[in-house]
């Protein structure tokens, strides 16, 4: 048959030991052959030139010449761990997502953490925001909820992500690694980009240099779907809540800790977990139906808004612990690939034109950082319960199905997988209709309410560090016309803390006040 069962390939053949002290075991090529000599190529006589009949040699140059494989686009510095989610409270109203049946089911789960911008090799401390990527084992597939330390985001449509991450790393005239510092290619970008002003203030807050990964809250950002096993859909938003409470670090504390120790965030999640101090998060949702949707100031298919707590309040149904570190960074860590559209029956989508983009973007780049179609066959990203399909072959196939049968329908007594109608995956069937268009809706037009309530939420010494963060950031464009820019969007925020940044940048006076609202676009589909 066709059947492909995850194969445990890692252990076949035997354990493959790189720890201290495993000096039982004689050294092989790759190929299996015993290794007499690893200081030595072979050389024509003593002082001679190298052999090209140097099996060992060649193969270990090349194997590592080739260790390297593509840093993730964005997100490219993270630190992961294992661990499981217990669901605390059963909720079959809601949906019909097998994990949420009952209390006290646990599913194997897997977290990455990470900032956005920065390479592979950049500082843990940087003002950036946080990726907070989990995913859930469960017995009807795997579930990834891919989000971030902060519940809202920068733009409102996927089309604008590769403008917003190009304007965010290095100018690709200089190569400037990560902006520790700010620059002119970001301000300029989001300064001509009035809906990213409230995510600006999440990020200008203390929210974007936590103290750790174990101090950090996480959200989905997206609304999604339950479903339920009537076929009734409610929105749903999705939150992670840390045991230890929120903390953050000041700015100049982030300085020193970046100098002193660039891999702090990581170095305290393996202490962590090392000694035996898990980590703990609650699992939380808020959840609305189409009439809270309806009435709701805001569109809930906006990602740069997000549902106040106030209004919905934060329902905790399950516990995230992270009890287990990795066996080995590369295969876990940089190999795990997280994508929005895993999920399972009980859970869907909604039309958020930012999450329908990325549905799309996490496949795709996937394919080329992990060399091909077949990185569902890796240990980490590989269900961990029963699968069969009749996907095949592709560079670096790890599954081998038995059989004849690699397509269906087909008349074999044995073959393969069938479909089933009752317990399959079934697409909530929202009534859609509308004519073909490029138009951003009315209701995603009001960029500034949203980001005045976060400002006016906090405290006087975070608003405080939100100017500060924005006067030394801003002090770093060299364009004066960027700073201003940015200014003059502020008034609609907060007028405090315009004029306290136009003060601090050193303006002779406040800029015109920007233009409260673009007008939505509309570019008829040709
Ligand atoms: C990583 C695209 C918005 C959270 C990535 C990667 C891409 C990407 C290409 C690299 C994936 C890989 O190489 O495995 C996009 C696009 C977006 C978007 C096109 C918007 C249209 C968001 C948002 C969030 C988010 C709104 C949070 C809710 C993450 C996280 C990772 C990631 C956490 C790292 C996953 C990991 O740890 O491996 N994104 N992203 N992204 N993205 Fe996004």
């Amino acid at each position: 048959t066709a059947t492909t069962e995850h194969a445990a390939a890692r252990g076949e053949g035997g354990e493959w030991h790189q720890h201290p002290g495993s000096d039982k075991e004689r050294m092989t090529t790759a190929q299996g052959a015993p290794v007499r000599d690893n200081q030595n190529t072979l050389r024509a006589g003593a002082r001679g030139p190298a052999l090209l009949e140097d099996v060992h040699f060649r193969e270990k140059m090349f194997h590592f010449d080739h260790e390297r494989i593509p840093e993730r686009v964005v997100h490219a510095r993270g630190y992961g761990a294992h661990g499981y989610l217990e669901v605390t409270e059963a909720i079959p109203e809601l949906t019909s997502a097998s994990l949420f049946q009952k209390a006290g089911t646990r599913v194997p789960a897997f977290v990455r953490f990470s900032t956005v911008a920065g390479n592979k090799g950049s500082a843990d401390l940087a003002r950036d925001v946080r990726g907070f990527a989990v995913k859930l084992y469960t017995d009807e597939g795997n579930w990834d909820i891919v989000g971030n330390n902060i519940p809202v985001f920068f733009i409102q449509d996927a089309m604008k992500f590769p403008d917003l991450i190009h304007a965010a790393k290095s100018a690709p005239d200089r190569g400037f690694p990560q902006a520790q510092t700010a620059h002119d290619n970001f301000w300029d970008f989001i300064s001509l980009m009035p809906e990213a002003m409230h995510m600006v203030m999440w990020t200008m807050s203390d929210r974007a240099i936590p103290r750790s990964f174990r101090f950090m809250e996480g959200f989905g950002v997206h609304t999604f779907r339950f479903v339920n096993a009537e076929g009734e859909s409610h929105y749903v938003k999705f939150h992670w809540k840390p045991k230890l409470g929120l903390q953050s670090v000041t700015w100049d504390e982030a300085m020193k800790i970046m100098g002193a120790d660039p891999d702090f965030h990581r170095r305290d999640l393996w202490t962590a977990i090392q000694s035996g101090d898990f980590p703990e998060w609650e699992l939380g949702v808020q959840v609305f139906d189409d009439d809270f949707a309806d009435s709701f100031d805001f569109d809930v298919l906006d990602a740069t808004k997000l549902i106040p707590e106030e209004e919905v309040p934060v329902r905790i149904i399950g516990r995230l612990v992270l009890d287990r570190m990795v066996d080995n960074f590369f295969a876990e860590i940089e190999q795990v690939a997280f994508c929005t559209q895993n999920i399972v029956p009980g859970i869907d989508f909604t039309n958020d034109p930012l999450l329908q983009g990325r549905n799309f973007s996490y496949l795709d780049t996937q394919l080329k950082r992990l060399g091909g179609p077949n990185f569902t066959h890796l240990p980490i990203n590989a269900p961990k319960c029963p699968f069969h399909h009749f996907q095949q072959d592709g560079h670096m196939a790890m599954h081998a199905p038995k059989g004849r049968a690699n397509y269906e329908p087909n008349s074999w007594s044995q073959g393969g997988p069938r479909t089933d109608p009752d317990t399959g995956f079934r697409s909530y069937p929202e009534r859609v209709e509308g004519e073909k268009r490029r138009l951003r809706p009315e209701s995603f037009a009001d960029h500034y309410s949203q980001a005045r309530q976060f400002y006016r939420s906090q405290t006087g010494i975070e608003q405080k560090h939100i100017a500060d963060a924005l006067i030394f950031e801003l002090s770093k464009v060299e364009t004066p016309a960027i700073r201003e820019r940015l200014v003059s969007h502020l008034p609609h925020i907060d007028e405090g803390l315009a004029k306290a940044v136009a003060e601090g940048l050193g303006l002779a006076q406040l800029p015109d006040t920007a233009e409260a609202a673009r007008a939505p676009v509309d570019l008829k589909a040709s």
